[in-house]
């Protein structure tokens, strides 16, 4: 079932371009999201929304920061996020109109699901889910479901359930922009640009053998830092969780600008400090950030995008990946970190699609 990979999370990693392209599919035309493809209720819904309430675990809920930017920049819309374990053991002050939106790949995780039956009753404007798998509670308890079609995910350590959740949650978001004044023009380019995403990561699963070789950096470290700004920040979570859960390399993520507020005292040789680069307008603010880490002999492994100009200096490591809309980098800049852990992973000679101490599905509180 493995087929050519050595295990499942290779495979899945690999399957990306594929189960976006299938995500995507009967959904988006050449420069629009279908909307009636969201549900037929869709239309009606999306122009009732004040508020979006996100609600997910783990991975999961990464993939729900990084659409908190989405839905505030594009819809204009407010959104807060919260880790479910959370939202359900707290009092809610509840906008009109607001939607709750939960995401899951297996569609049993037990603190989404309760906080989604507290939501029933609560006062918002209806749920949307977004899940991987057909048929389980939480797609049979929301009103709205959008799937992801990423195929049973084997690899504990969540992948491509994370990358198609954020096609599905940037589709979902350019529907609800349109109610909200989204221009036509702009909506066709950011369209263009997501048919684009899959192409673009296989080029990057390209980098594979090179990203293997940087991994040896890591095999005797015992702790490491990622950074990112914005909406790299939630990738840089997303990064430090897949590295600590399949290498138990201990792995912290913090916004770029952060790190002169505490976390720069960790830093020395014996600290790689991972990032994502884009070109986008905060390149700059965070190239200073880096410039820190390096004045206190910090390694930089840097994934950065080709027009970036950035190049491999003392001490500093850089991969280039390919450009996209700004607003679209959280997609492809997630892989050369999945690739990373992976290898890391290996090298050490851990368990990496059984990891020590989880489960896949955490139907468990
Ligand atoms: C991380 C991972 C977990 C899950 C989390 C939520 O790689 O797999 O953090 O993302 O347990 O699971 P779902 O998405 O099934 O609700």
């Amino acid at each position: 079932e493995k087929g050519q990979y050595r295990h499942f999370m290779l495979k899945e990693i690999h399957e990306q371009p594929d189960v976006i392209r299938a995500t995507l599919e009967g959904r988006v035309t050449e420069s629009r999201v279908l909307e009636r493809a969201l549900g037929t209720e869709a239309s009606e819904l999306l122009g009732d929304i004040r508020h979006v309430q996100i609600v997910a675990c783990g991975t999961s809920f990464h993939a729900g920061m990084v659409a908190r930017y989405w839905i505030e920049e594009l819809a204009g819309i407010s959104c807060s996020v919260e880790v479910a374990s959370e939202f359900r053991y707290r009092k809610h002050v509840i906008q009109d109109g607001t939607l709750f939106l939960t995401i899951s790949q297996s569609g049993e995780t037990a603190d989404t699901l309760a906080a989604l039956r507290q939501a029933r009753d609560a006062g918002f404007r209806a749920a949307l889910a977004i899940c991987n798998v057909p048929g389980s509670s939480l797609v049979r308890e929301s009103d709205l479901v959008i799937m992801t079609h990423a195929g049973p995910e084997i690899g504990v350590a969540s992948t491509k359930a994370f990358t198609t959740q954020l096609t599905a949650l940037f589709m979902f978001t350019l529907a609800l922009a349109r109610h909200n004044g989204l221009p036509e023009t702009r909506e066709a380019e950011l369209v263009a640009a997501l048919h684009q995403i899959p192409h673009q990561m296989e080029q990057i699963l390209g980098l594979n053998a090179q990203i293997e070789a940087l991994s040896e950096a890591f095999v005797d470290k015992h702790h490491s830092l990622f950074l990112g700004r914005g909406s790299l920040y939630p990738i840089a979570m997303e990064g430090a969780l897949k590295l600590k859960e399949i290498s138990y390399i201990h792995a912290e993520a913090y916004p770029a600008g952060e790190l002169k507020h505490g976390p720069l005292a960790l830093v020395d040789s014996e600290m790689p400090v991972v990032t994502v680069a884009p070109s986008n307008d905060l390149l700059e603010k965070l190239k200073s950030n880096l410039q820190e880490v390096r004045a206190r002999g910090g390694e930089l492994f840097v994934f950065a995008d080709d027009e970036t100009a950035m190049t491999d200096s003392e001490g500093t490591h850089v991969m280039t990946i390919p450009h996209t809309d700004p607003i679209l980098a959280p997609m492809l800049c997630t892989l050369p970190l999945q690739l990373l852990s992976y290898h890391v992973a290996v090298l050490k000679g851990t368990d990496v699609d059984q990891p020590r101490n989880l489960a896949k599905s955490v139907t468990v509180e």
